[in-house]
């Protein structure tokens, strides 16, 4: 069984390192003792270092939001996969949909960046997603498979066994219109399709596809209840620690 996963991108955000470490902490002690489940967040890389010191002795993971292709030299501002280790990181979102929007990310660049985080073992969080234009016209699974195939050609057979996948449509991030469970199924289950084709049922099967798009704690039990959705890539919500609790304990009340 897929053991489901529960993420945290916190984008942007908060300020200051302080507010990350409140809200940090406040997760880590709402999630002691859970079992079952993982939890992941993803702060801003100048926090990793600070949430990483208010996560240690708790079952609460870290993600960076970005990497770059290359280990080190002279790439000004970006950040390597070894360093992302190097801070304590077992994950890192890649091909999110504003990368992607807002700073021209290709497929390309998505693919060796996966790439790039297996070969240092970090297991990379492959977001991919259709704009509205693209669901309206039909073509949503189409760019989906398109997305998908492409960001993993330069993974390994064992790197594909700790890729996560997050099916994020672009017009429910920050917009407060979550897909339905019928649409999020729909997709999640093509998603597993492609992934017995480009790797075998065992792979397919044992992948974690997490649904992403205003998940908030009015949503996720419904959500959750759909047998190809394993777990959450939560933007907005993942800010209120009540709201990303409620979140991470769903179905649980
Ligand atoms: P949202 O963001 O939950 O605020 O819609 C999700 C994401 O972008 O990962």
């Amino acid at each position: 069984m897929r053991t489901p996963l529960i993420a945290g991108n916190w984008k942007l955000q908060p300020p200051t390192r302080a507010e990350a470490r409140v809200l940090a902490a406040a997760v880590v002690s709402g999630t002691r003792g859970l079992a079952g489940r993982e939890v992941v967040l993803a702060p801003p890389f100048v926090m990793l270092t600070t949430v990483a010191d208010a996560v240690v002795d708790s079952l609460v993971r870290l993600a960076g939001q970005n990497l770059y292709w290359e280990n080190s030299g002279a790439f000004t501002g970006e950040i390597s996969g070894p360093m992302l280790v190097d801070t304590g990181c077992q994950h890192v979102l890649v091909g999110h949909s504003e990368r992607r929007q807002i700073f021209g990310e290709t497929d390309y660049a998505v693919a060796k960046k996966v790439g790039a985080a297996d070969a240092c073992g970090l297991g990379s969080i492959l977001c991919v997603g259709e704009t509205l234009e693209q669901r309206d016209s039909g073509d949503a699974m189409l760019v989906i498979e398109k997305q998908v195939r492409r960001g993993l050609v330069e993974l390994t057979t064992e790197g594909l066994s700790r890729l996560v996948i997050a099916y994020e449509p672009v017009w429910a991030i920050g917009t407060g219109r979550t897909a339905s469970p019928d649409q999020a199924q729909q997709v999640h289950a093509g998603i597993r399709e492609i992934i017995r084709e480009v790797a075998s049922s065992e792979v397919a099967e044992s992948m974690r596809i997490l649904y992403g798009g205003s998940v908030k704690p009015g949503n996720i039990d419904e959500l959750m209840a759909c047998p190809d959705v394993d777990g959450a890539l939560v933007g907005g919500a993942s800010l209120q620690a009540d709201d990303f609790l409620r979140i991470i304990h769903f179905q649980e009340s």
